[in-house]
């Protein structure tokens, strides 16, 4: 992990290196003459605001680049009343995309009361190229386009950026490369993501990620551990294992380990009490899987295991490697082996092709299954994937209908679910206070549910011990005992 390196030792007079990340601290040092100059000139620091839009991975990638921007000497705003406003994208569903297209009229407006102002657009919507053209053309505006291979390289475009006056453009198609050591600002001091492999193999068959995240990397469990320890010296109580499928993790690594192998050198870490990790595939969900998690003390009770569709005509279609039967055997074996397993998951309605029938197989399982939680998509048509070049959409209609009907099954059954640990005592990891109700707290449950409570704040950041009272549809009231 990174260690605290000295800027101000840089010779920043001399050429920049040619290896990484000795090349970025010299762009992170040459960025901090550049905010120095600003504050002299202005008689304040020049502010940073990061927006995130998409998953956990987004989320940590916003972490890291707003390591390097607290570096540099920005000061880190919540706010897009900033000198540099980054948005980090996401494209797995149209409507992330038309979000980001929204606000950027908003971004320019702001643009136009702030000479300064620098706006960045960086993640998986930069990807792809037919919104890199769109942006080149409607929104000239933009200063910095880069995806979701180079983010390490912030400091080094904002240079460029500086040193050209033209919008920087650096888009990768792919990497081979994972750099580590770099700093990261970590939106909560007791929790952490850690990205224990980039990239996805499956292309099923709708999904736009394989294109825009590359090919499946793992990192060496070396410098995962060695993360995981440094986050736990540093206060860290809970870490969450990051990867597109965790399950096929360590597979292509020179000397291959499994990822449940992973788990158990993360719970021999002492300090971390919690691990969870997202996203598995059912396909490669191992037996020894779940056995480390039956016997673990630290992995918390929570499996998300996308099911995207019960039909196994759909399944075989959207290249997912299991079908209908295959996957309520392994909930079942799950929820057997761990009972007290909170199983959540994905699903997609309106794929091309998909009859009332296959619907219908989809409540099945929905109904059998009986989920803790699912999020329920529309499907979205991704240029550039199988699907969407796939002759059958179903009408828009139909899918809102099969959709509304979903909905409704899986939040009925997810609040008959919630109530089911009613009158036991858990342990809690404090993450807030209540900010709608003073004097409460919020807590999470190692099934991710969250409990809330009577508490003092500096509770904030530490494991308690609660009785849960009384469930409330999606989250519980408890007392702390
Ligand atoms: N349309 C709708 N939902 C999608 N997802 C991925 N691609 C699409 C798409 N084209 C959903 C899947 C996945 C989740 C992260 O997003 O359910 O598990
Ligand atoms: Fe997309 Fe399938 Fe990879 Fe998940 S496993 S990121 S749904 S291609």
């Amino acid at each position: 992990m990174y260690n605290e390196i000295d800027l101000d030792q840089i010779n920043t007079n001399s050429e920049p290196p040619s290896e990484e990340p000795a090349r970025q601290y010299y762009f992170m040092a040459k960025c901090r003459e550049w905010v120095q100059r600003f504050e002299q000139k202005n008689n304040r620091l020049p502010t940073a605001c990061i927006r995130t839009f998409g998953c956990q991975m987004n989320a940590k990638d916003s972490e890291k680049l707003m390591g390097i921007l607290e570096q540099i000497g920005f000061g880190i705003s919540e706010k897009e009343e900033a000198d540099l406003v980054i948005y980090n994208t996401c494209t797995v569903r149209d409507n992330a995309n038309q979000r980001v297209y929204g606000r950027l009229g908003y971004l320019h407006a702001l643009k136009k009361k702030n000479p300064h102002m620098l706006i960045g657009l960086c993640g998986c919507m930069i990807q792809e190229p037919s919104a890199v053209e769109k942006i080149r053309k409607s929104y000239g505006f933009v200063d910095l386009l880069f995806g979701t291979h180079n983010i390490f390289r912030l400091a080094e475009l904002l240079y460029r950026r500086a040193a050209e006056k033209n919008m920087v453009v650096d888009i990768w198609e792919s990497t081979d490369a994972i750099v580590e050591d770099l700093p990261a600002l970590r939106k909560y001091p007791f929790k952490s993501g850690v990205n224990i492999m980039y990239g996805c193999n499956n292309f099923c068959s709708y999904c736009i990620v394989p294109y825009v995240r590359g090919r499946e990397r793992s990192r060496e469990p070396e410098e995962i551990l060695r993360e995981i320890r440094d986050l736990a010296a540093d206060g860290v109580r809970e870490v969450m294992l990051l990867g597109q499928n965790v399950n096929s993790y360590g597979k292509t690594l020179a000397h291959p380990i499994s990822f449940a192998q992973l788990l158990k050198q993360a719970e021999a870490v002492e300090g971390i009490r919690r691990i969870r990790f997202m996203t598995s595939h059912p396909k490669d969900l191992s037996d020894e899987l779940i056995r480390v998690m039956k016997e673990s003390r630290k992995i918390c009770r929570h499996l998300h295991l996308p099911l995207q569709s019960g039909s196994s005509r759909i399944l075989k279609i959207m290249n997912r490697k299991y079908d209908k039967e295959q996957y309520l055997a392994l909930a079942k074996k799950i929820r057997r082996e761990i009972p007290d397993i909170s199983l959540t998951t994905d699903i997609i309605v309106g794929f091309p092709g998909e009859t009332e029938e296959d619907f219908l197989e989809t409540m099945d399982v929905v109904r059998q299954v009986r989920f803790d939680s699912a999020f329920t998509f529309i499907y979205s048509k991704r240029t550039g994937t199988p699907a969407a070049a796939m002759k059958n959409q179903v009408p828009e209609a139909v899918v809102k209908d099969r959709f509304d009907r979903l909905l409704k099954e899986v939040q009925d059954i997810a609040t008959g679910q919630c109530g089911k640990d009613t009158g036991t005592v858990q342990e809690a990891l404090v993450e807030d206070i209540d900010h709608k109700q003073p004097g409460m707290i919020t807590g999470r449950l190692s099934n991710n549910l969250m409990v809330h409570f009577e508490g003092p704040k500096e509770l904030v950041g530490n494991i308690v011990t609660v009785r849960l009272k009384e469930a409330k549809g999606f989250y519980y009231i408890g007392e702390m005992i």
